[in-house]
């Protein structure tokens, strides 16, 4: 029977473990018991929220045994701390990426599947309701047949965020920390992403992960789409910032996914719908701009509510372990496009 009030903990304190501790300090029907972590700040956050802290996670799971746990680890460590969960039939939300290789997350998927634990992946823009709309416009024909999707992640991260090593590192770059949202998003929006090419660079940071990226994807619909990213750019067009959802970042309104088809075009999150005034017109006529006004900030807490029914057995993770594994295939698959200067197919890897 799940208890009232119920019981998280939190694996890894750091940059988004704390806003997560935050969220679940001001969730009714939710409590923080304890923080796993071992690094000495960690200490100071379990304390300021009135929570356990424990160096070892495993130690944590075992004397506490929460009703759900928050993985904020390291990417290189997600497969590790969702088995740890489902060995102990512990519900869990990861962070993504669900693990940094797909050999990980094959054994992570295979696990949660055979133990029938449920497995959510902090995908959290799924839980937006400007995301949600987007889908529906294009799936009931809205857009007409959906031609491509142009999207952008540009951003100036400060130096001493890469103070943390494994940011700099293989399985830690800003394709599997950022793009792999937006990534989801589209694979989400518009289907399966079948085939990408890829020009990665390091020229503005120089460290062994991409800075910088352009990419271009077709969709399994015959759709194509083109990306570019950046976390060494000064620009508002990122989702994080434009869509007022992050914990962290002010909101500059901005676009950051245009979408095009052969009726209309939708821009997002703005939500602006371009269209003729009638069905005969054509590109010498003009548009005329329709606005769906959505709020889409509450998307962590939106997440962090469903994760509460999918821990009291109430609702399927949104974002399923198996699903969590398809966004990071594709995100790999560009990766080894960079490197490997060919077109890639994700269901190769
Ligand atoms: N969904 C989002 O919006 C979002 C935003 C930021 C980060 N993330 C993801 O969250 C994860 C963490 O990112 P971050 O930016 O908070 O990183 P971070 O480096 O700020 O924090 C990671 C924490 O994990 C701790 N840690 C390392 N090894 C540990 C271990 N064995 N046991 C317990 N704790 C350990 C570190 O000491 C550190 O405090 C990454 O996977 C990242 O991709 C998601």
């Amino acid at each position: 029977m799940p208890a009232e009030v119920l019981r998280f903990a939190i694996m890894g304190g750091g940059l988004i473990g704390r806003e997560h501790a935050a969220l679940i300090a001001a969730t009714p029907g939710a409590d923080l018991v304890a923080i796993a972590d071992p690094a000495p700040a960690a200490k100071l956050v379990a304390s300021e929220f009135g929570a356990r802290h424990y160096l070892d996670y495993r130690t944590m799971l075992d004397e506490m045994r929460p009703d759900g746990v928050i993985i904020a680890l390291p990417n290189a460590l997600h497969a590790q701390a969702v088995i740890a969960c489902i060995e102990r039939g512990i519900p869990c939300l990861v962070e993504k990426p669900v693990a940094d290789t797909l050999e990980a997350a094959r054994d992570l998927v295979a696990a949660a599947e055979r133990a029938d634990i449920p497995v959510l992946v902090g995908h959290q823009r799924r839980h937006s309701p400007d995301i949600a709309k987007a889908k529906q416009l294009i799936e009931e024909g809205h857009l007409g047949r959906l031609v491509g999707v142009n999207a952008m992640w540009l951003a100036d991260k400060p130096e001493p965020y890469f103070d943390a090593a494994w940011r700099r590192q293989a399985g830690g770059g800003p394709l599997l920390i950022n793009l792999i949202h937006d990534i989801d998003c589209l694979r989400f929006i518009c289907g399966d992403i079948a085939e990408v090419m890829a020009f990665t660079s390091n020229s503005v940071r120089g460290f062994e992960v991409e800075d910088s990226a352009s990419v271009s994807l077709r969709f399994s619909s015959g759709a194509v789409g083109t990306v570019l990213m950046s976390d060494a750019a000064v620009s508002p067009y990122n989702w994080d910032t434009a869509a007022g959802q992050a914990l962290y970042f002010p909101h500059q309104p901005e676009n950051a996914y245009f979408f095009s088809g052969t009726k209309a075009a939708l821009a997002l999150p703005s939500m602006d719908l371009w269209k003729h005034e009638t069905e005969e017109g054509h590109w010498q006529d003009p548009l005329v701009k329709r606005h769906v006004t959505l709020d889409g900030s509450r998307a962590y807490v939106n997440q962090l509510a469903h994760f509460m029914k999918v821990v009291t057995g109430d609702a399927k993770p949104l974002v399923s372990a198996r699903d969590g594994m398809m966004t990071l295939a594709t995100i790999l698959a560009i990766v080894r496009s960079g490197r490997e200067r060919r077109p890639v197919n994700p269901s190769d890897l």
